[in-house]
């Protein structure tokens, strides 16, 4: 990464596919969240290993590369993906979810209606905990708390929820989520640390100097530094290394899309629909390659 000039590793430690974090406090985010029972084998997800899957990071490990980094001027941003993309920690503390579970860590990818439940003051003791842990390994000013792909289904329907909507007064499921957000942000916020989210943390309103990752398009990316908040580019069509490059028959399976080395190069990342004053508010790009 140093020698290409790459100065931040953004890690995406947590899915529903796989919790890859030791953490002292909740120990079944591994002993059970960091395995699965089999593997999607193609795409559309028609056929699977039964191979059991699994892993993760020890502590000593994670200090490890983030000093190896530190001495090569690159910073390690850790992402604990939330409310979405969190069957693995629901799989081990289903007392966090809207329905009780039971839940599986997930064996194929995807968007999943189980997220966590935002009406439940246990989250956020959970997120704080896990933030306190994860600090202590972690001196990036910047932490990434996902925020992408969570949909609203189990909210809708979630009594906790729904009386958390009713007593802070919010209108509907997207602001809860942007209530959900802003407090995670807070939380961060109170340790000294900034929060970096994926669009969606958008929706409902943005919190508070959040940081942006515009990757569905750059639509979020242009409003945020619209709005004087930081951004970091990384639309899928340009900045999504792990989109097939070349013939698909001739590739690995991977998620799809096509894109070719010249095009990620052609990326200009200062669109011109950013006022020449917000221009300062880009503060890099982003590929992103998704994977085990
Ligand atoms: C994402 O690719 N779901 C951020
Ligand atoms: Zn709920």
């Amino acid at each position: 990464m140093a020698h290409y000039k790459l100065n931040v590793f953004h890690w995406h430690l947590t899915e529903d596919a796989g919790w890859r974090i030791e953490i002292d406090k909740y120990p079944l985010l591994t002993g059970i969240g960091a395995w699965r029972r089999g593997t999607q084998l193609a795409r559309p997800a028609e056929t699977f290993d039964r191979l059991p899957h699994g892993g993760y990071y020890t502590k000593e490990q994670i200090r490890d590369i983030v000093s190896y980094a530190g001495k090569r001027n690159i910073t390690v941003i850790p992402e604990i993906d939330m409310p979405g993309h969190t069957l693995a920690v629901l799989a081990a503390y289903p007392e966090l979810s809207c329905t009780g579970g039971p839940f599986k860590v997930l064996e194929h990818w995807g968007i999943q209606k189980d997220v966590m439940c935002a009406g439940n003051e246990q989250t956020y003791t959970f997120i704080e905990d896990v933030f306190d842990e994860l600090l202590e390994m972690f001196p990036s000013e910047i932490i990434h708390i996902g925020g992408d792909e969570a949909p609203k289904d189990r909210w809708k329907e979630c009594p906790k929820c729904q009386e958390k909507i009713r007593a802070e007064g919010l209108k509907d499921e997207h602001e809860l989520q942007s209530y959900f957000v802003k407090r995670v942000g807070k939380l961060l916020q109170d340790k000294g640390r900034k929060m970096i989210g994926w669009d969606e943390i958008m929706e409902g309103g943005l919190a508070e100097n959040a940081m942006v990752m515009s990757w569905r398009g750059e639509e979020g990316g242009i409003e945020a530094a619209k709005m004087h908040h930081e951004v970091v580019m990384t639309p899928t069509s340009y900045m999504y290394l792990d989109y097939y490059q070349g013939t698909p028959e001739a590739e690995p399976i991977n998620i799809g899309g096509n894109l070719p080395l010249e095009k990620v190069y052609s990326y200009e990342p200062l669109s011109p629909r950013i006022p020449e004053e917000n221009h300062r508010y880009v503060v890099g790009v982003q590929g992103n390659l998704w994977m085990e």
